[in-house]
């Protein structure tokens, strides 16, 4: 392929084309083309405005709007034939237009630069992405809960240092995960509200001179607000990376959950399984089944992440206003809106096709004392300081341990050689039902309290 300087719109101040090889590394068309809806919805409400402001004809607008429809309509059917020649969607748009309909398409420019264009677009596209992601979120969430319900009074341990603590109830671990989620909705709205303000209007950086409509154009596209000042609307990008940051925190939240359900997975664990769906086999051992997708998951994360670092150093130290680098923007930020959308629906999906083993649940919670904070409990109620308490039931555990029994297999004198001030009405505490029951509080483990939190959750979803 030559290159011929006169292709590009500049072509009027250069005298030698730029090589093929520069042609290719400063094109962003290959990227930036999966945001036509936005640069045409733009260019839609700029030509509107220009025409309501007497920049252009209504003729022109006419035109424009006729072969808008077109090109969209190339697009989508794949007809459209995308040139690196044209370096990005915005001209290759342009262009097309502009042979459909002639000299109102090389009018559509006016009083716009592509600095504020593709602004524009980013912002257009990061809000449609953040009304994706909230749905599936919401869906996930649901999903939650859903689980959460089913297994509401189902015992688990609950971890500390991966070391059986106390008995939980599965359901109660659950919302622990639709709390988590639910923070990063929070977030997700809030940088919404900061990605939702129009550039348009800033042209390459200073303004324009056209008597434009800033505001028209703003409410056209369902923009809150205009960005106050042009400068800072052409360069800074610090929306998509709040918004990315947001994506790194949901993606820890996920690769959270992923290792969790690894490690309940896990033969030697047995507390769930998954749907076969999200697993695959092994093309050497016949007999695994692996949790391929919470672990590709929790590899995800760290991608994530890196998006998050391409974009804060991109960012860094850029002087006012716009400058090229900040076409580099576009891959991470995709690349976090596609991996965080995937993710979502994928674990939404999976979630409702988790099953609990509540045998092996119940077995793992008589092996770790799991009951022995409510032996120290009860001794308190009967009148022990705790931390004498705690010392008496740490012996006990003791015996429990030299016995190879779990406390409450122990016979009361057995217990009581510690902790004298023990009666028979021990064992109700001991049990891991009595245990679970005795954590009746907001925010605690008892069934009764789940069922409340999971009402709750249900409301909160809306
Ligand atoms: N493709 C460019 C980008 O993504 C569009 C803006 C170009 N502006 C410029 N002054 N070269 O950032």
């Amino acid at each position: 392929m030559t290159s011929n300087a006169n292709q590009y719109t500049w072509a009027g101040r250069f005298s030698e084309p730029v090589s093929d090889l520069v042609k290719r590394y400063t094109a962003s068309v290959d990227f930036d083309q999966r945001m036509w809806r936005q640069d045409i919805r733009g260019s839609l409400a700029h030509a509107k405005m220009l025409a309501k402001q007497g920049i252009i004809s209504a003729q022109d607008l006419a035109d424009i709007e006729r072969g808008m429809a077109v090109v969209a309509q190339e697009i989508e059917s794949g007809q459209l034939a995308w040139s690196i020649d044209l370096e990005d969607v915005h001209l290759n748009i342009e262009k097309r237009l502009t042979a459909l309909v002639g000299d109102a398409g090389k009018r559509l420019h006016t009083g716009r630069s592509r600095n504020d264009q593709v602004a524009t677009d980013i912002r257009l596209y990061l809000r449609d992405s953040i009304d994706d992601i909230q749905l599936l979120l919401k869906a996930f969430r649901g999903a939650l809960v859903d689980l959460a319900e089913k297994e509401a009074a189902t015992p688990m341990p609950g971890f500390t240092h991966l070391q059986v603590a106390q008995p939980v109830t599965f359901g109660h671990h659950m919302l622990a995960y639709f709390e988590m989620f639910g923070r990063d909705a929070e977030r997700f709205a809030d940088a919404r509200k900061r990605t939702n303000r129009l550039p348009l209007g800033s042209a390459a950086l200073a303004g324009t001179t056209y008597p434009i409509d800033r505001e028209f154009v703003a409410a056209e596209l369902g923009f809150e607000a205009v960005c106050e000042n042009s400068l800072d609307a052409v360069s800074d990008r610090d929306f998509a990376i709040e918004f990315t940051a947001a994506c790194a925190l949901l993606m820890m939240h996920i690769s959270r959950l992923s290792e969790e359900l690894v490690m309940w997975m896990s033969p030697r664990v047995g507390f769930i399984q998954i749907a076969d769906r999200f697993c695959t086999g092994s093309s050497i051992m016949p007999q695994k089944k692996n949790p391929d997708v919470p672990e590709l998951a929790r590899g995800k994360t760290g991608r994530v992440y890196g998006q998050l670092m391409s974009l804060l150093t991109l960012m860094k130290s850029q002087p006012l206003a716009y400058n090229k680098d900040n076409q580099e923007d576009k891959e991470p930020l995709f690349d976090a809106v596609d991996t965080v959308t995937d993710t979502l629906r994928i674990f939404a999906d999976m979630a409702g096709g988790i099953t609990v083993r509540a045998d092996n649940m119940k077995a793992a919670l008589t092996q770790g004392f799991a009951t022995a904070t409510d032996l120290a409990d009860y001794l308190v109620k009967k009148g022990l300081p705790f931390r004498d308490a705690h010392e008496a039931v740490g012996h006990a555990v003791k015996a429990a341990e030299a016995k190879g029994v779990d406390l409450p297999q122990l016979t009361l004198d057995e217990i009581r050689a510690f902790c004298p001030q023990v009666e028979s009405d021990v064992f109700a505490v001991l049990t891991v039902e009595g245990s679970l029951a005795s954590r009746n509080h907001i925010g605690g483990t008892a069934p009764e309290q789940v069922k409340a939190a999971i009402a709750r959750a249900r409301q909160r979803l809306g």
